[in-house]
């Protein structure tokens, strides 16, 4: 029998089954399939060779070519779930996690007690028709102190000392100087009536020491309407007291001056540990400061646009540390500003 070379069915299959075994990537798989067994490849090239043969070889050789096609196209199958199986278990390898590890822990933030307490108290009064007011910390030495009745030789700033900026800005020793910015942006030229609280922190150049830091926390009310009286500040306070520290407080007014109310008053409440009876806490008085009050001075009023013959205000400010202190018994304010993570997360 005569066959042209490419035509030796037992030498194309060897050299296929050796590309085969040679193949050893998806990759290398399809390039198999393209030369042997697609439409273009060699099985192909073969059957069409079957003419150049005599006739009576070539019912032989077709059948031939067609089971080496079959084989080829078996053999292929087989060798595709080897490395498909391979190639998969090289994948899972490459990608594998670990998962016995711990996972990484998710802290959990808190809230500072300051904020915690400032909270609450914001709540109070805005649930008494209160809004939030901010103003600067930097302020204007008049905004601080001039406007509001106290002017440069006032003996009154001798308590307030603070950190200057420069010969004008400082840092704001109290909320009240809020007050004036308050008026002036709230009440549209003394037309119209203020109900604000001006929350946030002040500072004054203290000796650092258990009971004072040099920034603290004070919240300010200020209310200005035409027919104010000091029964409503003190309806107010008597209100804010019983939602804060239970129905059953009691407040007491005590007369006092500060330069930016006429009237002023200095407001306790019954002491929350010991319900009056005396502690260590509220020094056997069974009263606790609470804060400074009184009616808006009319020079106050003046500054901040209103006609101080029609209309009147009542005035307020606290410090928020100490509620923090008492509430939470601790001892020592500083740790209030130490940032320690010891203290922090005792308030998750
Ligand atoms: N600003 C005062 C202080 O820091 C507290 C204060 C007293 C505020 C009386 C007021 C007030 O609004 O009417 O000591």
């Amino acid at each position: 029998m005569t066959t042209p070379d490419d035509l030796d069915l037992a030498a194309q299959q060897s050299t296929a089954l050796g590309a085969l075994d040679a193949a050893d990537s998806s990759e290398a798989l399809e390039a198999f399939y393209r030369a042997w067994l697609a439409p273009s490849g060699v099985t192909t090239r073969l059957k069409r060779g079957i003419g150049r043969l005599p006739a009576e070889q070539r019912a032989a050789f077709g059948k031939d070519v067609n089971a080496l096609h079959t084989e080829l196209e078996s053999r292929f199958h087989q060798r595709r779930e080897v490395i498909k199986t391979r190639e998969l278990a090289a994948r899972i390898a490459a990608e594998a996690r670990d998962v016995t590890l711990p996972s990484r822990p998710r802290p959990a933030g808190a809230y500072h007690p300051v904020t915690l307490v400032m909270r609450e108290v914001l709540d109070v009064f805005q649930r008494m028709g209160f809004s939030v007011f901010e103003s600067p910390h930097v302020e204007t030495d008049d905004y601080n102190f001039g406007l509001l009745n106290m002017p440069a030789d006032h003996p009154a700033r001798d308590m307030q000392d603070t950190f200057y900026l420069d010969g004008e800005r400082l840092l704001r020793t109290h909320t009240s100087a809020g007050q004036i910015r308050a008026m002036r942006e709230l009440g549209a030229s003394g037309t119209k009536p203020v109900r604000v609280v001006l929350p946030g922190l002040c500072y004054r150049n203290e000796n650092i020491t258990t009971r004072s830091e040099i920034q603290f926390h004070q919240v300010e009310g200020l209310l200005v309407g035409r027919s104010v009286r000091m029964s409503d500040l003190k309806g107010v306070l008597l209100q804010y007291a019983r939602l804060l520290f239970g129905p059953e407080q009691r407040v007491r007014l005590r007369g006092s001056y500060f330069p930016f109310t006429e009237p002023s008053v200095e407001v306790d409440i019954r002491c929350t540990l010991c319900a009056g009876n005396g502690c260590r806490v509220c020094k056997q008085t069974g009263w606790l400061e609470l804060l400074g009050a009184g009616m808006v001075h009319p020079v106050v009023l003046a500054n901040g646009g209103y006609d101080p013959a029609e209309w009147r205000g009542f005035a307020f400010g606290m410090g928020i540390e100490r509620t923090v202190l008492q509430r939470y018994d601790i001892h020592d304010i500083r740790y209030l500003f130490g940032n320690d993570l010891r203290l922090l997360q005792q308030f998750r």
